[in-house]
């Protein structure tokens, strides 16, 4: 039987006042749209379970149309018929787009790009963190929004802004250089600290005061890569506090609900260190969108959502955006195929989401994203889309007693950090434009292939308990980290670190003494020189496996070879190591594997670790459990053609059936199961 509970019930989820169940739903423009639109709109929301919607992220244009002047009656008519149709909002400040007023008025509040030519008006995201005028005109939408809504009784929590960063990542302006000089200053206390850390004496780039540093504007041959990483963390900062401003003036005005901001997570380096802002944010909400060109997509959705639980701390996060169908902004923009949009928003769910929601409620007619995807496309609903819609609606409603569980704790932690890519792309390198981040999603990829579940934890994660912790490609380990990663090895976990990990310390300088400098004792072993391979070169290891990318020449201090190169200059050379340390081990992997020699090593390590399998699941078939209030529900998700059988035992909550002991699941479909 299916037990509805109440949200109230269910401590835990941040989301637990502001939506009973998982929410549903996307953002919602009424501004594009007349009132008999909007009318059928909540016709067509309540049809499909809609329960939340996000208001007025673009709308700033249309409820402040000169400076000072406030058009509320269109948003006031729009929030009253939704709450009276029952759906919540989340409401936004509509910061992400100023209007063109307030840029006719205020150029200079433009951001500036590192040639030092200033963005013009149009577009979104255009405006500089760092200016005054901009804090102040912004604040104050922010602050007669919430002295109007705050008590609204359908705004259930707040959005400020959007995608933060993805389109003013970094300002090159003089006023962001005067930020990024007192950022500096608070940092390093002394120019001389600062010369220290950004090793200046290198091209006699010393600086006599920090009022002769800028931001780094375009030159020809590159700059210092500590002035780099330190311009991406002020930057990251500039945007945060902004992201602080508008959260602070929603609280002073009467706010009481979350509020909330989406973030931009992938396995690429995000715009912006959310490891800081994730305590900042009351309920960790993510835009993911699948890349057409993957044919792994799947697989980088799973990464890439359990990478938003590790900045949630293994809680529930939000998924604030995704898509039904194509998108316009890559360049062969794919639709999904029959049901994917259910399969990808049951995967966010399953891996921690408390609520499936889409860019956006109804296909633009007009404006820069005329051809996306959206619930109600351009045709209407007599399309597949909107009877998917329909059809996910009814899901999430069947299985809205998961709500509030959470994802159960995995054996394997893969550790990735947002700086430590920065700090990579930042000046030349051995293997230039290489993207060590993809090395976390292989490992994860492997893991789940084992049915091994693999938490994904930013650098500030908590390391405890776990039996296998990856260091995937974290070219940047301060001391405090690596310090951190050695007591969880002599605590008894199995350490497995990379080639390209460790490399570099906080300032972005090498850590001296061999290759990774950061694990050099914990690993006993040490690379002496890089040797990265040509595109159509590779090299043999002495099992069997292959070596391409990368390698490495490595000296054994105090750790056995587990496996050596069998070819090339290496020939004989340790490429993969093991050192057991107090009651654990440390590996290191000085050759970058290809696909088959990765996924031998992740058996190696597993091994070691004595981590099992939680789940025998057929290929293509991605499961994953979530806990909690005495009950544990497994989710099933088939990414094959074809129909597949597993052993459970249970209530199958989306056909509301028993199920056990085997339970199949049709081609591209998904179940649900409350075992037991
Ligand atoms: C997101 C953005 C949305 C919409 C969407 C299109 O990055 O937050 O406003 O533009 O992309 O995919």
């Amino acid at each position: 039987m299916n037990i509805p509970r109440a949200v109230g019930e269910m401590p835990g989820s941040p989301l637990h006042d502001v939506v009973t169940g998982i929410a549903f739903g996307g953002d919602y423009n009424p501004e594009q749209w007349s009132l008999e639109v909007w009318e059928e709109d909540i016709r067509l929301m309540r049809e499909a379970q809609v329960s939340l919607v996000t208001v007025g992220v673009f709308s700033w244009g249309e409820i402040e149309r000169a400076d000072g002047e406030w058009e509320f009656e269109w948003l006031d008519t729009v929030l009253d018929m939704l709450h009276e149709a029952g759906i919540a909002v989340d409401l936004a400040t509509p910061t992400a787009s100023p209007p063109i007023w307030l840029h006719q008025a205020h150029p200079d509040i433009l951001p500036m790009d590192a040639r030092g030519i200033r963005f013009h008006q149009g577009g979104r995201l255009q405006w500089c963190p760092s200016s005054p005028v901009w804090r102040e005109y912004s604040t104050r939408v922010a602050r007669v929004l919430a002295e109007r809504y705050a008590v609204h009784p359908a705004v259930r929590m707040w959005h400020v802004s959007n995608e933060l960063g993805g389109g003013n990542r970094r300002c090159y302006c003089p006023v962001s250089s005067a930020h990024f000089r007192r950022w500096l200053a608070d940092r390093y206390g002394t120019v001389d600290a600062l010369n220290a850390a950004w090793g200046t004496a290198f091209w006699g780039h010393r600086y006599g005061s920090f009022d002769q540093v800028t931001a780094p504007l375009d030159s020809e041959s590159g700059h210092n890569p500590g002035l780099l990483l330190d311009f991406d963390r002020f930057s990251s900062d500039a945007l945060l506090a902004q992201f602080r401003a508008e959260r602070d003036t929603l609280r002073a005005a009467g706010v009481t609900t979350p509020i909330t901001t989406n973030l931009m997570i992938k396995p690429e380096p995000a715009v912006a260190d959310y490891a800081s802002w994730a305590p900042e944010l009351d309920v960790i909400a993510n835009d993911h969108y699948t890349i057409s060109r993957d044919p792994h997509r799947e697989r980088e959705l799973s990464f890439s959502a359990d990478r938003t639980r590790g900045l949630a701390g293994g809680g529930q996060w939000l998924l604030m955006e995704h898509s039904t169908g194509a998108v316009n902004w890559q360049v062969r923009n794919r639709s999904k195929s029959p049901g994917e949009l259910i399969r990808n928003s049951i995967q966010h769910v399953a891996r921690g989401a408390d609520g499936a929601l889409f860019f956006q409620w109804r296909a633009s007619r007009a404006g820069g994203e005329q051809f996306h995807s959206a619930m109600v496309p351009h045709a209407g609903t007599r399309t597949r889309i909107w009877r998917e819609v329909v059809q996910l609606g009814e899901i999430l409603r069947a299985i809205g007693e998961v709500a509030g569980t959470r994802v159960e704790r995995a054996d394997v932690a893969i550790l990735v950090d947002d700086i430590a890519g920065w700090a990579w792309q930042a000046g030349g390198k051995p293997l230039n434009g290489y993207p060590i981040w993809a090395d976390a999603p292989r490992w994860h990829a492997c893991f789940n292939e084992l049915g091994i579940p693999a938490d994904v934890i930013p650098r500030t994660g908590d390391l405890d308990g776990y039996r296998l912790i990856v260091i995937p490609g974290v070219y940047l380990v301060d001391a405090a980290l690596a310090s951190r990663i050695a007591d969880a090895a002599r605590h008894g976990a199995v350490v497995a670190v990379t080639a390209t990990s460790g490399i570099v310390d906080e300032t972005n300088a090498v850590i001296l003494g061999g290759y990774p400098g950061a694990f050099r004792e914990l690993l006993g072993a040490f690379a002496e020189e890089f040797l990265v391979l040509q595109e159509h070169e590779d090299t043999a290891l002495d099992d069997g496996g292959r070596a391409v990318d990368w390698t490495a020449s490595v000296e054994v201090e105090n750790a056995e070879t587990i496996v050596s190169y069998a070819d090339g200059p290496l020939r004989g050379r340790p490429a993969l190591t093991r050192r057991s340390v107090g009651a654990g081990a440390a590996w290191y992997l000085s050759a970058q594997p290809d696909d088959a020699t990765l996924a031998t090593v992740v058996a190696r390590v597993v091994a070691d670790a004595d981590v099992r399998g939680r789940f025998a699941a057929p290929e293509g078939v991605e499961v994953v459990r979530r806990s909690g209030r005495g009950e544990r529900y497994l989710f099933v998700i088939n990414h094959n053609a074809h129909e597949i059988s597993l052993e459970v035992h249970g209530h199958e909550l989306i056909a509301g059936i028993d199920v056990g002991p085997t339970l199949t699941v049709a081609g591209g479909s998904v179940a649900v199961v409350r075992e037991g």
